[in-house]
């Protein structure tokens, strides 16, 4: 079996996968908590411009994979209105299950499902857009999973991958501090969970970089690929068109 990486760990690919399902199995109930708090409220705004950027027309059939507690799905199902359509898919049924009520909660009833981003069970050219929020990091084989975001993709559609990115150097060792003491503590005592908020710090760090990322997306067919960094590369939202 091949090796890959857990955070700053090297394991088997199958040992990845089911590290990733328990982090997520464990932080689902506090997750919505734990962003706020992490971000100070920051992925709010990085998410508000993810939605912009997408700029949807009511009608359009939106993907968003690995969509968690559902917070791009609710502000997509706004845009695209009743005559549109947002699938709203996760790997993980105890993220996607809180997602759901919280949907439910805000009178939105959306196309719902477990699936895997590396094997997504869609036609090719099926959707205007699809979005992958803090989800790609996560994902044992990316190329698998950016190809298959680019063969579900209409052409002339738009990937969106809003990710944890390579910070600005001034910011480098602050950024570190708070990563490896402030997040494991929020998370012991929060989300009584110390070990998922060390691999969140961890598994940013391993993640591919701003230039880097984008040649991937290039080698998954994506025709035009540009980035917008946002709090000095904190986050960074990649798009991708499909050309
Ligand atoms: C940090 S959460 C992001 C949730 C949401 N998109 C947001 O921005 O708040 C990462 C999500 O990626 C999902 N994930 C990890 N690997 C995946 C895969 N191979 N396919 C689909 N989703 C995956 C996890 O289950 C988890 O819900």
């Amino acid at each position: 079996m091949s090796k890959t990486h857990f955070g700053f760990e090297t394991v088997d690919e199958r040992e990845k996968a089911r590290r990733v399902r328990g982090v997520f199995d464990s932080v689902a109930p506090s997750y919505d908590v734990m962003n706020d708090l992490m971000s100070m409220g920051l992925h709010r705004a990085w998410k508000a411009y993810t939605v912009l950027v997408a700029d949807l027309k009511p009608g359009q059939r939106v993907l968003d994979i690995a969509g968690g507690t559902g917070d791009l799905a609710q502000a997509f199902a706004r845009k695209v209105g009743s005559t549109g359509m947002v699938v709203h898919t996760d790997i993980n049924a105890s993220m996607l299950r809180v997602g759901r009520d919280r949907l439910l909660d805000a009178g939105l009833v959306l196309p719902t499902l477990v699936c895997d981003a590396e094997k997504l069970p869609f036609a090719r050219d099926s959707f205007d857009r699809v979005s992958v929020g803090f989800g790609l990091r996560n994902m044992t084989h990316k190329d698998k999973a950016l190809a298959e975001m680019h063969r579900v993709l209409k052409p002339g559609g738009k990937l969106l991958v809003l990710e944890f990115s390579k910070v600005a150097r001034p910011l480098e060792k602050a950024y570190d501090w708070y990563s490896f003491n402030v997040l494991p503590r929020l998370g012991r005592f929060i989300a009584r969970d110390e070990a998922s908020y060390r691999y969140l710090a961890e598994s940013i760090r391993m993640h591919p970089g701003q230039e880097e990322l984008k040649g991937m997306m290039k080698m998954a067919g994506f025709g035009h690929v540009d980035y917008h960094n946002m709090t000095a590369g904190v986050a960074a939202l990649h798009v991708g068109i499909k050309c």
